[in-house]
């Protein structure tokens, strides 16, 4: 698949002439991987350290779409300067890019389930209609049981969205994804 890095944003951003992905969850679920994993190539910045992404990441896919790498949220040793920074820049993005996000990828661990602020986010993008999905993140780590659980634990909090299990380590999802990504061509 043909992707190319457009750059890191931070007040403005592409013109909105494609419409937009956005891969939103805690720090260190794995966004940047899930984008490295569709696209093919190492285009994302990926780390061990919770953190590694620190602006909106634009990447051009199949001159068609972009995908957006966020910075993640949740990431608990950060200061409250640092969360205050994430918080304004993703209301910006939002702001700014709500009318060109055709969906939100929402990244969910699927070992550890939903947290606290994934239930905060979830809530927020059912309040601002913005349309998501849910992907079950490290699928490859899940045992079937952790699966159950953490599939339960989306569903009480956002209902029947659609649910999208992952690994980018085995490639999981990624027939799912691709298929979400290029729906809206005609
Ligand atoms: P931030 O940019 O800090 O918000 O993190 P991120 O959500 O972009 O996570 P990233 O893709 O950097 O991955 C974090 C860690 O999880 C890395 O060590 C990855 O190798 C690992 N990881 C990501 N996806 C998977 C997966 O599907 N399976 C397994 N086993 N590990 C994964
Ligand atoms: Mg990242």
């Amino acid at each position: 698949m043909e992707v190319s890095f457009l750059g890191s944003y931070f007040r403005s951003f592409p013109p909105k002439d494609k419409p937009e992905f956005v891969f939103v969850g805690r720090s260190n679920v794995g966004k940047s991987s899930l984008i490295n994993m569709v696209t093919g190539r190492e285009v994302a910045r990926v780390s061990k350290e919770p953190g590694r992404t620190r602006a909106v990441n634009y990447f051009l896919l199949e001159k068609k779409v972009y995908l957006v790498d966020v910075p993640g949220y949740g990431f608990a040793k950060v200061s409250k300067r640092e969360r205050d920074r994430w918080r304004s820049m993703m209301d910006h993005y939002f702001r700014q890019r709500k009318d060109n996000i055709a969906k939100v990828f929402l990244l969910i661990d699927g070992v550890v389930g939903v947290q606290k602020l994934d239930r905060v986010m979830i809530r927020w993008l059912r309040y601002e209609r913005i349309p998501f999905v849910v992907v079950l993140t490290k699928s490859d780590k899940a045992t079937q049981s952790e699966v159950s659980r953490v599939l339960k634990g989306v569903r009480e909090c956002a209902g029947s969205v659609n649910v999208i299990l992952s690994s980018a380590k085995e490639g999981r999802g990624r027939k799912d994804i691709i298929k979400i990504l290029f729906s809206l061509e005609e």
